[in-house]
């Protein structure tokens, strides 16, 4: 069997958001892949406490990590003001930790409406919805602009399997081209860390993802 995995979103309206941010509660492999990038933010060594989120959404990841790491400060990047409504509600009493910054991944001046310069950048489920391979790549490569030596930068995304005969979007892509983009984009060593809900016969668009890392 064959077909096509994609997704259309509509992130500036409203009641769209609320309810695919109701729907997208994460799940138990969901909850692993933010316990997997929180321990790799907690690690030693960085060269200081500042997160970037790109893509905030509803807040999910943004809330797990701020509940569970007490040094750390946050800035949540998003295109979408109806999406930083709903996670403002999500992370609740850490929101005096996080700053909101109102920018298009798409526009490559994102960098300069940054408030500070983070010691990881960070982002799950995101950047498959730029809608191509080289959105991907400039972002990676505006990512290793931005992040000081020893910064690190952390993929969770939707990628397309190994092995598959399904068609998928264009954003959704081999991790082996998302280290190359990351290797090309100036980055040391990028790794795999873990792929999740792998389905490669029957699979639905809220499964294969894929975690990333590569240090600057
Ligand atoms: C699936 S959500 C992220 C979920 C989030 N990581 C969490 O754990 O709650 C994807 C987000 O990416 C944002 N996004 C999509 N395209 C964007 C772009 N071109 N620039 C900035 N944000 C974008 C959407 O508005 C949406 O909020």
């Amino acid at each position: 069997m064959a077909g096509f995995v994609g997704a259309q979103h509509e992130f500036h309206d409203a009641a769209f958001v609320q309810g695919w941010a109701d729907r997208f509660v994460p799940t138990a492999p969901r909850l692993a892949l933010f316990d997997l990038i929180l321990e790799q933010i907690g690690q030693p060594g960085l060269p200081n406490a500042h997160v970037l989120e790109l893509g905030l959404g509803p807040g999910y990841m943004a809330r797990h990590i701020l509940e569970r790491n007490a040094i750390i400060s946050y800035e949540g990047l998003d295109f979408s003001e109806v999406f930083f409504e709903v996670a403002k509600n999500t992370v609740g009493a850490s929101m005096p930790r996080v700053t909101l910054t109102k920018a298009d991944l798409m526009d490559q001046t994102w960098p300069a409406t940054i408030s500070r310069q983070p010691a990881a950048i960070i982002s799950t489920w995101a950047l498959h919805d730029l809608g191509s391979q080289q959105a991907v790549a400039d972002v990676y490569a505006r990512c290793y602009e931005i992040l000081p030596e020893g910064g690190m930068l952390i993929n969770g995304d939707f990628i397309k399997p190994d092995g598959t005969a399904w068609t998928y979007e264009p954003g959704r892509f081999e991790t082996a081209r998302h280290l190359d983009f990351m290797r090309r984009a100036g980055f040391k060593n990028p790794m795999l860390l873990a792929c999740y809900e792998t389905n490669t016969d029957s699979p639905t668009a809220a499964q294969n993802y894929a975690c990333m890392i590569a240090v600057r």
